[in-house]
């Protein structure tokens, strides 16, 4: 028998995604760890644990091990094929939900989320904003899954999702949006090999690439989505930190009025938005 301190000592690299993990195999909160290192633990549990650890070391994302992930305070279901959810994309969610109460409180509207990976978006759109019909497309079958496992989860009625490429997925629909909201892939396609392991090794690469210059996917929506949008509707995407000006500009050529960037904390652009007039 193997204590659970000694345990955590072989892997000292990865000594907090060691404590999540061994939490989380034997299904205590990590304080339980700290207090009860001299505790003994199960051979069963013993092989998990190297297995896993194993595994991390190797870049593997600790989200996809613990298979959670919180995001605007929900615990989100995770698996391999979906992206991580990350901390960057909550700044374009409560800007919406911001917007949302202040311009149609009370009003049954109706959002689109355009790649919605685990759900990230439109599921926490539609839990804050209960008077929101939201809609989702993926061009995958992994992420479609996956986010209706959290619609599920988070009890929620006001979603639906769809599996198709971009708009194409809402043939025969019929509808029309308030707000389109979009974190698309957007890393240049050469760039990539320069992401870390745990990255370009282990999430989707579907998820990731934006083609050539890492933009086709705002080029393409922006277009397409003026026949989606309502008079007034707001389209609003996450960018990469350095796309700001590029982005903006697509916008302003296809029309959009009003178009502005936000940054995050650190004064990094991070997301764009516009109106159709
Ligand atoms: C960067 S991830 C965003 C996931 C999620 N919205 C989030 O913020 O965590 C982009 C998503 O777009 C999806 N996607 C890629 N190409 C697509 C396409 N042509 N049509 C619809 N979805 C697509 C991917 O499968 C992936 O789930």
């Amino acid at each position: 028998m193997v204590i659970i301190d000694e345990l955590r000592r072989r892997y000292k690299d990865f000594s907090l995604d060691g404590i999540l993990i061994l939490s989380k195999l034997l299904n205590v909160d990590k304080s339980h760890i700290y207090t009860y290192g001299e505790k003994e633990v199960s051979k069963e549990v013993e092989n998990k644990f190297i297995y896993l650890m194993e595994k991390r070391t190797k870049g593997y994302p600790i989200q996809y091990i613990l298979k959670e992930r919180e995001f605007m305070g929900l615990e989100f279901y995770l698996e391999d094929g979906v992206l991580v959810p990350r901390p960057d994309t909550e700044i374009l969610v409560e800007y919406v939900i911001d917007y949302i109460n202040r311009r149609y409180k009370g009003i049954n509207i109706k959002a689109l989320d355009i790649g919605i990976g685990s759900g990230a978006i439109s599921l926490s759109v539609a839990n804050y904003c209960k008077d929101v019909e939201v809609y989702g497309i993926d061009i995958e079958d992994i992420p479609i899954k996956v986010a209706n496992i959290n619609k599920e989860k988070f009890n929620l009625t006001n979603v639906s999702f769809y599996k198709g490429d971009l708009f194409q997925a809402l043939e025969g629909l019929d509808l029309k949006f308030h707000i389109i909201m979009s974190n698309p892939p957007y890393i240049a396609s050469e760039k990539i090999e320069g992401l870390h392991t745990t990255v370009k090794d282990f999430e989707p690469r579907v998820a990731l690439d934006g083609g050539v210059d890492g933009l086709d996917f705002y080029r393409r929506i922006t277009v397409e989505s003026k026949k989606y949008l309502k008079d007034n509707g707001l389209l609003i995407y996450e960018i990469g930190f350095d796309q700001g000006e590029e982005v903006y500009n697509i916008l302003v050529k296809e029309g959009f009025s009003n178009v502005s960037i936000l940054k995050d904390l650190q004064g990094l652009d991070r997301v764009v938005l516009g109106i159709k007039k």
